[in-house]
């Protein structure tokens, strides 16, 4: 590995380098790792170690990719991401040719002669998949259902005969490529239901084991929210109990996600202000990241955005006053005593 290609991003749960157009993931500093979080790691961990692609399936906000990344950092190979997309096609996860390469021979022996040969020849470029599947990397193939069925019809061998086909002319001319046992595959997707994913087709769905990740309980909500933002634990419950409780509102309890948190907290520590209903930085903050979602409820025909976010800060607030003081005077009895 040349030290002078890697370049670092800084993606915190999971640091990556980039090497050509693989990633070495490393594990990152924010990552939180709470008893919720390991159970679902380790499980999937030991169906890729068996050699069963896994599928993190669940709603926006519940920790699907940055989980597919720690998990591919844990089987300690490059990976290959892939991004689902409307618009593919399967030689975009395969490869293509692209266009000639023209060489000339010039024949230098007999000067008199001046025999050129042309010869042209498909050039054939590899895409992700079929790079993962010659070397061994691990495939990371995020938001899988965004990309048409037909465009993922090529996973089905890859995934059971570990044979990928490829169109007749690639460069070697062979028709298809044995897939290397290194070669590990895990997908990422958002509920059918969601805008612009497609229905899998059942024979892909039956070759991936899918476990489904919900939103994260209220511990690991806190952690993540501290870890992202370096605000204190009082202070993040607040935040995560806030947003825990409009999306105990929403009708699918979807919205909103732990990035509402993440958001809240970031720019209250930007601008040092306090979780609390008296700090008028906290209430514009919250108005303006959680008035999204509320912003489709309305009374009297009237949308009633901030009045339901203060509503419920200054309700939440309340609550946390009220814990925090019976916390202490359960102290001070204990302390009497
Ligand atoms: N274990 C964790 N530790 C630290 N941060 C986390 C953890 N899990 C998730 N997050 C953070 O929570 C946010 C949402 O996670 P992520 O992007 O993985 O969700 P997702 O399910 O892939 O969402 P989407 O369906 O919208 O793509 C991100 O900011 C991510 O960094
Ligand atoms: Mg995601």
């Amino acid at each position: 590995m040349n030290g002078e290609d890697l370049r670092r991003a800084p993606v915190s749960t999971v640091s990556v380098q980039t090497e050509g157009d693989n990633i070495i993931p490393e594990p990152g500093e924010e990552f939180v790792s709470t008893p919720y979080v390991q159970d679902l790691a380790e499980r999937s961990l030991a169906y890729l170690e068996v050699g069963y692609p896994v599928h993190f399936s669940g709603p926006a906000g519940t920790g699907k990719t940055t989980l597919a990344f720690h998990v591919a950092e844990k089987l300690d190979r490059p990976v290959m991401l892939i991004h689902g997309d409307d618009e593919f096609g399967s030689s975009d996860l395969v490869g293509r040719d692209s266009g000639y390469r023209k060489s000339r021979l010039v024949d230098n022996f007999i000067h008199s002669v001046l025999k050129t040969e042309e010869e042209m020849k498909s050039l054939w470029v590899d895409n992700r998949l079929t790079t993962a599947c010659k070397n061994g990397y691990t495939l990371i193939y995020d938001e899988f259902t965004r990309s048409k069925p037909e465009a993922n019809n090529v996973l089905l061998s890859v995934l059971e005969e570990k044979i990928l086909n490829l169109p007749k002319l690639n460069r070697n001319g062979d028709g298809y490529l044995e897939v290397s046992p290194d070669f590990r595959a895990i997908f990422t997707s958002n509920p059918e239901e969601y805008a612009g994913t497609h229905k899998t087709q059942d024979a892909l769905r039956d070759r991936l084991i899918s476990v489904n990740t919900s939103h994260y309980d209220r511990e690991t909500e806190v952690q993540i929210t501290m870890a992202k933002s370096g605000i204190l634990r009082p202070e993040a419950e607040t935040v995560v109990n806030i947003v825990r409780k409009f999306r105990g509102t929403d009708e699918n309890n979807h919205r909103p996600t732990i990035r509402a948190c993440i958001a809240i907290a970031r720019i209250l520590a930007h601008k040092g202000g306090r979780a609390r209903w008296d700090d008028p930085v906290f209430r514009g903050i919250c108005r303006d990241v959680l008035g999204i979602d509320t912003a489709k409820a309305a009374h009297g025909g009237q949308p009633v955005i901030a009045q339901k976010v203060d509503e419920v800060v200054q309700k939440v607030c309340a609550g946390g006053r009220k814990d925090i003081k019976a916390h202490n005077s359960a102290k001070e009895t204990v302390i009497k005593e």
